[in-house]
């Protein structure tokens, strides 16, 4: 079995979906106008609209913390703070690229349950210290779905956090690096999920389930869409062979691929919880509800595991502390075959 089979550090090690090859493959025909104005791109965002049930600004950048970052530089003033959970991938793991992007701008950091945003938490957050000239002013609320953890915001949940923020008079981004697999698991409409929550900016990811290197930033207040066409562009992101990060998204979205890969990491996260769970020495942490778990394991298990070839991420976090990330490419068999050898790195370590 490949290296490749039995890592779950990401869900981004994954390959691209050959649907998604194929549409850059037709895509590749000839000339097209760059920069976003050849035909596919005007396509995808068309189909995006489509999905969105709405008339969406689209702009297509390379990762996800471009998307984040711009994103939130179009939603918060130099002297702002964008108010995220301690958790975010925006607080923890962009190596200070939102305060790069915002010209300063802060991130400020709240609690709650299940790496999700505390309403309580958000009721103090968009008051502090609102008007002190001294103080960074609260200016947006970035919640991500899924979360860094695994776990999901109810719609209603999503809309409790956008009323907070919008009767604050505060702007609303999502992080959807994961986007598919939390909706997938929600069962609901990506504009139930978003701008009928209030989400004025979405980043849409992609990469994580099937395509290349293709993420969106969705604009949903089309106000905000002229000024981010200069932003995308002086951050180095405007890609002038565009039209294939675009058709990446149409492989992506076509055949409603994007949501039957989703269903597919979810799934296998599902079978590699319920596998973990009947396991003594090993506890699952919270309640992951989309392809994303972290489970405490004695140290024993983890080492023989690595020793094995297995790779997961098992040094970021308390001591123990483990993290499983499942895709569209993890198969059944994958599974089963590693959990096969965590009974047995389990069982080892009672023999010795
Ligand atoms: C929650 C979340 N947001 C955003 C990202 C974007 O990351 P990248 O810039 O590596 O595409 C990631 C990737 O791990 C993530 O987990």
């Amino acid at each position: 079995m490949s290296t490749y089979n039995t890592a779950f550090t990401s869900d981004n090690i994954a390959g691209v979906s050959p649907q998604v090859l194929e549409a850059m493959a037709r895509c590749n025909n000839g000339q097209a106008d760059p920069y976003g104005r050849d035909e596919c791109s005007k396509q995808a965002e068309q189909m995006l609209s489509d999905v969105f049930e709405k008339d969406v600004s689209v702009f297509f950048v390379t990762t996800g913390t471009a998307a984040n970052c711009l994103s939130l530089s179009a939603l918060t003033p130099p002297w702002g703070a964008v108010l995220c959970h301690h958790d975010g991938h925006i607080n923890h793991d962009e190596c200070g690229a939102p305060e790069f992007f915002n010209s300063g701008a802060r991130v400020l950091t709240l609690d709650g349950a299940d790496s999700k945003i505390d309403p309580e938490a958000l009721k103090w957050g968009v008051r502090h210290r609102v008007g002190d000239m001294h103080s960074s002013q609260p200016a947006s609320v970035s919640l991500t779905q899924a979360t860094e953890t695994g776990t999901i915001y109810s719609v209603d949940e999503i809309l409790r956090i956008g009323a907070i923020t919008k009767n604050s008079g505060l702007r609303m981004h999502m992080d959807g690096a994961r986007f598919a697999n939390a909706l997938v698991a929600l069962g609901c409409s990506p504009a139930e999920m978003t701008w009928r929550c209030g989400v004025d900016m979405l980043s849409f990811g992609a990469t994580k389930n099937g395509t290349m290197s293709a993420e969106a930033i969705i604009v949903f207040d089309k106000t905000l869409a002229h000024e981010m066409a200069f932003r995308v562009k002086r951050s180095g992101q405007l890609g002038s062979k565009m039209r294939f990060m675009a058709a990446q998204m149409l492989g992506y979205l076509e055949n409603d691929l994007w949501l039957k890969n989703a269903r597919q990491a979810n799934a296998m996260a599902a079978m590699l919880k319920n596998g973990l769970e009947k396991i003594s020495q090993i506890s699952i942490i919270g309640s992951p509800q989309a392809n994303i778990i972290f489970c405490n394991m004695p140290q024993y298990c983890i080492d023989r595991l690595l020793e094995q070839g297995f790779s997961f991420y098992h040094d970021r976090w308390e001591p123990g502390v483990v993290r499983f990330v499942t895709s569209f490419a993890t198969t059944e068999q994958d599974i089963q075959h590693f959990l096969s050898a965590v009974h047995q790195a389990a069982s080892f370590a009672k023999a010795v």
